[in-house]
């Protein structure tokens, strides 16, 4: 018999980036999350809450209250609410899911409100978790999966300087039918470049 190994988990952080605050989610976030989650361009890439199904406010306030906490909690990683640090206007959600320990590997995942979409702030966002992960936490992997046809994600991911790896043929499913993944990561080799 072997012992249960102890859940790892990530610390809670609050970071801050020139123009953003990056906090836990507070119940005053429910109704930004509603909007920014049923806008049409987030459901076209984001099937959320699950294929098929419509995302309702309960499921907002599911995310702000139960599951985004138990994503630090259980170890799969740890999710922040953005806001702009001048206007405390609700930029979107960013997280580190799928986090795999032993690997030493975490994935980043993001979707930003359709009111504060074009200024930079998802690559802003982006930069400073994926920079936490490798320098503060140690993790020697950052995968960044997008949508093959998500060119504004994919974008993203180049402007934060991860690297294109290929193609992960029919991975994901949408609300309608399923598209291949793009798949990018920033090791810290990156970092010195
Ligand atoms: C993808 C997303 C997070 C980008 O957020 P953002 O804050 O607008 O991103 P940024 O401003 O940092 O960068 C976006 C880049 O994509 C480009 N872009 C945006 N829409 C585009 C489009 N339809 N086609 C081509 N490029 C596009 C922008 O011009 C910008 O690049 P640039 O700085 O070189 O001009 C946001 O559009 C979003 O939440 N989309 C819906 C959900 C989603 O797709 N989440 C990601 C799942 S992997």
């Amino acid at each position: 018999m072997t012992a249960t190994e102890p859940v790892q988990t990530m610390p809670a952080a609050a970071l801050a980036t020139e123009r953003l605050t990056l906090r836990t989610f507070t119940e005053g976030d429910i109704e930004d999350v509603y909007t920014g989650i049923t806008d049409p361009d987030t459901q076209r890439w984001l099937p959320l809450p699950r294929p098929g199904a419509p995302y309702t406010r309960a499921d907002a306030r599911e995310w702000c209250l139960v599951l985004a906490p138990e994503s630090r909690a259980s170890g799969d990683g740890q999710h922040w609410a953005v806001v702009e640090t001048e206007t405390a206007m609700f930029v979107g959600s960013f997280g580190l899911t799928r986090t795999m320990w032993k690997a030493h590997s975490t994935e980043i995942g993001y979707w930003v409100a359709p009111w504060a979409r074009g200024r930079g702030f998802a690559t802003e966002a982006v930069i400073a978790i994926s920079r936490w992960a490798l320098t503060s936490l140690g993790f020697q992997r950052v995968e960044l999966k997008a949508a093959a046809g998500n060119t504004a994600s994919r974008r993203v991911a180049e402007k934060s300087g991860f690297g294109y790896e290929g193609t992960e043929r029919n991975a994901m499913p949408l609300h309608r039918g399923r598209t291949d993944l793009a798949v990018y990561s920033l090791i810290p080799s990156d970092l010195e470049r």
